[in-house]
């Protein structure tokens, strides 16, 4: 089989190109390369430079190389911009999603699997989270998200495309060949925030907020291999394959980390004493969200292989000390 990656130069579509090739997989990338890196891109997967909201690309795209599925990672995902410049995510998530499905249509592409987030819960009613509880994002990001699981529904009700989307928790970790890992510019996740610390590229870590309702008044997360969860996308093309429903899973650990219990465990794996600040809240971080995978796990027989936090940084933390600017240098 032949699967088409948009976005496979990004985080969580490098990791998972790797994963396919290692199963003996065909892989197509497509990626504009306006987040992703092409050092990031496997070398025996097939690249193409194009963006999902040029049709004819991705109408020729299809043509030529008729892939079997798609897997959809192509889009903006960072929570501060999404609420600085709006216009920016409703263009590429949505709207370039809005391309892509007509291209799928009318090429007659049936079956995708697509990012989608936490962030399409808001602030969460129940912990863990599940599935059918309220989705009420409190940034653009997640309701640019909510917003293509919403057009998926009505598309594939009307043209019959088979589709799954995958609500991620907090992805993190880097591949165990050291080639690939985690690498936004600007960064703004914890894990690779606190690693700049040892690796001397920032003087400490900021925490924001000490005074939430959780044990020691820091958020709570559930961080997930970016392993793990590119492991789920392939069961989730195999479970299409069989010809199952459309359908939505959470994708988390279903263990909650404080980022205070987070620097800990990253001073104890750097051997690093990892300086920490208390600073004001950052606005629209929900207190605590824990996913609850019940239905991944049943449903896809998806099984987290990285259940402990310690060997997830470790694993981060053999990709940031080797490669401290990422891919740039
Ligand atoms: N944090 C700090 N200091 C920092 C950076 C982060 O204290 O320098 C805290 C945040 O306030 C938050 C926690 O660490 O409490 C985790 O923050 P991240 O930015 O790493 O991750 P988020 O939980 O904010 O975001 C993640 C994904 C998003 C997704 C969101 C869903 O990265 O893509 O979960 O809520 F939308």
């Amino acid at each position: 089989m032949s699967v088409l990656v948009l976005g496979g130069a990004g985080y969580i579509g490098s990791h998972t190109v790797y994963e396919l090739i290692d199963k003996g997989e065909e892989v197509i990338i497509a990626d504009n390369l306006q987040t992703g890196y092409m050092k990031a891109v496997h070398p025996k997967a097939k690249f193409y430079k194009g963006d999902i909201r040029d049709k004819e690309f991705l109408d020729s795209l299809f043509q030529k190389e008729k892939p079997e599925a798609v897997i959809h990672f192509a889009a903006n995902s960072l929570v501060g911009e999404s609420m600085v410049d709006p216009l920016k995510y409703y263009d590429n998530n949505l709207y370039g999603t809005m391309v892509l499905l007509k291209s799928m249509v009318e090429n007659k592409i049936g079956k995708i699997v697509f990012s989608s987030t936490a962030a399409t819960y808001g602030e969460p009613e129940n912990i863990p989270i599940l599935e059918t509880d309220k989705t009420e994002p409190s940034n653009t990001y997640g309701e640019t998200k909510l917003a293509m699981e919403k057009l998926f529904k009505w598309v594939a009700q009307a043209h019959g495309i088979k589709y799954v989307s995958l609500r991620y928790f907090n992805a993190c970790g880097a591949h165990k060949s050291g080639n690939i890992g985690e690498a936004h510019n600007p960064e703004t996740h914890l894990i690779p925030l606190i690693l700049q610390v040892p690796n001397n590229k920032r003087p400490e870590i900021k925490i924001f907020g000490d005074d939430y309702d959780t044990p020691d008044g820091t958020c709570i997360r559930d961080y997930i291999h970016v392993t793990d969860l590119a492991n789920a996308h392939i069961l989730a093309i195999e479970y299409l394959k069989k010809g199952s429903q459309n359908n939505i899973f959470n994708l988390g650990n279903g263990t909650g980390f404080s980022v205070k219990q987070v620097i800990d465990i990253s001073r104890k794996v750097t051997n690093h004493s990892i300086p920490a600040v208390i600073c004001p809240r950052r606005a629209g971080d929900p207190a605590k969200l824990i996913a609850s995978s019940e239905k991944a796990k049943t449903v896809l027989k998806w099984q987290p292989i990285y259940t402990d936090l310690e060997t997830i940084i470790e694993s981060a933390w053999r990709w940031h000390k080797n490669h401290p600017d990422g891919y740039e240098n």
